[in-house]
């Protein structure tokens, strides 16, 4: 019997009213209720209540095992025991001063031992700022006005991260292997398409053509090595490598943006393919689950925020920079995230991969499954995609169904998800039994 994705909504109007009457109060004081864009779900989105180790519960008394963690941040799962007395310690000793305290210290050295490419790092309050201030110091640093980035690839929402996110496939996105720069928002600063060049991922040939053609004007190649936002694409054997090479060879600063890719591996991403990027950007996972980030890279570099002689190349302020509450927070879920945890997890991601790409395959369905470290990415594609324009044919109304169907049986999963420290194979394997009963429900001509 398959079951429509209509009547799946049904179904999820009649589990959810309290977080239907609060999507209609949220209109009122914020545009279309929303103030988180990727989180608005058409009719409603869910309102979370509280989050307990593996489970969010909402608005209405629902529990659901998460499989977000909110977008990858909460690698402990919910209110990890460690961070929340690391909180509450900390926050009845005062939150926020303008001075520094030691906690900040303390975060930055665990964060060089981890990431010795960090030889110097600032701290943020998110991502985007992470990326802001990198693609701000590689122009400084180097006096070249240009950014590349990755087709399809998220970093955040300053102005040149906003060029050819997740863009419309179309012919105005120009030939695969020389992409053109699309605006993906309105209201960014003029020139900036201009300012923004755009590579294909994995494809180094391209790519060593295209940063060729600008390498006198290009500052740096900023990229999120396992290009997480467009899909979960993860780079062929050599690709980070040739990237090191030709912007080294052209006095180019290589980013990492790891602030989703820093969950893989205590070393992130840099760690497993033992590449050295010029600068890095962190979040999410490095903030234990408060509004943190950092920046970091080639003191040489750095220095160019030095206050100690005079005025800085680059001033750098901020009310939360080096926040307490952030330090304690990330210091506690990198200090329990120990190479045995994170050995663990990736094991049980990948585990669960085959289970759930077999699943899918045994009902006849075209699927594949593409884990890294304890991040998995579900795609109703027959191969795993190389590219943002292959990922971006994945099925959205698959995942869409996917996503209600398990909502409505006590999962939450975002095409995919990811792993928290907390989980066992019992929440594993809830996972792939729920989408078994699924994929009976089917209502796609696979
Ligand atoms: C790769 C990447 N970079 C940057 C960001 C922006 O981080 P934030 O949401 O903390 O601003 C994100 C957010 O998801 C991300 O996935």
């Amino acid at each position: 019997m398959s079951t429509t994705l209509e009547q799946l909504v049904v179904e999820y109007v009649r589990q959810n009213p309290r977080s239907q009457s609060l999507f209609q109060r949220a209109q009122a004081s914020m545009p279309g209720g929303n103030t988180r864009t990727g989180v608005y779900v058409d009719p409603f989105p869910l309102y979370t209540q509280s989050g307990s180790g593996v489970y969010v519960n909402d608005v209405d008394g629902n529990q659901r095992l998460d499989f977000v963690n909110n977008a990858t941040a909460l690698i402990l799962g919910h209110a990890h025991p460690a961070v929340v007395g690391a909180l509450q310690d900390r926050a009845a000793q005062g939150s926020a001063f303008f001075g520094p305290t030691e906690l900040e210290i303390d975060l930055a050295e665990l964060l060089q031992a981890r990431l010795p490419s960090l030889q110097h790092l600032r701290f943020c309050s998110s991502g985007t700022e992470a990326v802001m201030n990198v693609l701000r110091v590689a122009r400084a640093f180097t006096g070249k006005p240009k950014i590349a980035k990755f087709e399809g690839a998220y970093h955040g929402i300053d102005d040149p991260a906003m060029i050819s996110y997740l863009p419309v496939l179309g012919p105005e996105l120009g030939p695969e292997d020389r992409p053109h720069s699309v605006a993906s928002s309105q209201g960014l600063a003029p020139g900036t398409a201009d300012s923004v060049v755009v590579l294909p991922f994995n494809d180094p040939a391209a790519c060593a053509a295209i940063i060729r053609a600008h390498a006198n004007d290009l500052a740096a190649v900023i990229i999120d090595p396992l290009s997480t936002a467009a899909g979960l694409t993860l780079p062929q054997a050599g690709f980070l490598e040739s990237l090191r090479e030709i912007t080294s060879a052209h006095g180019i600063l290589l980013i990492f943006d790891e602030v989703v890719s820093f969950r893989i591996s205590p070393g992130g991403t840099q760690g497993v393919y033992e590449i050295v990027p010029d600068l890095t950007c962190l979040a999410k996972v490095m903030a234990g689950g408060t509004p943190g980030g950092a920046f970091g890279g080639r003191a040489e570099i750095m220095a160019i925020y030095d206050p100690t002689s005079g005025h800085p190349g680059i001033s750098q302020s901020g009310t939360y920079n080096g926040n307490p509450l952030v330090a304690v927070a990330g210091l506690a879920t990198l200090r329990a995230m120990t190479p045995a945890a994170y050995s663990r997890l990736n094991k049980a991601a990948q585990q669960l991969g085959p289970e759930l790409e077999e699943t899918f395959q045994a009902a006849g369905i075209a699927a594949s499954v593409v884990v890294a470290g304890s991040i998995f990415r579900i795609f109703f594609l027959r191969r795993p995609p190389h590219n943002y324009r292959q990922a971006a044919l994945d099925s959205g109304a698959r995942h869409r169904w996917l996503n209600f169907w398990l909502l409505n049986h006590g999962i939450a999963t975002r095409q995919g998800g990811c792993l928290s420290l907390p989980m066992t194979p019992e929440h594993t394997t809830r996972l792939v039994e729920e989408i078994r009963s699924a994929v009976r429900e089917w209502p796609f001509p696979d």
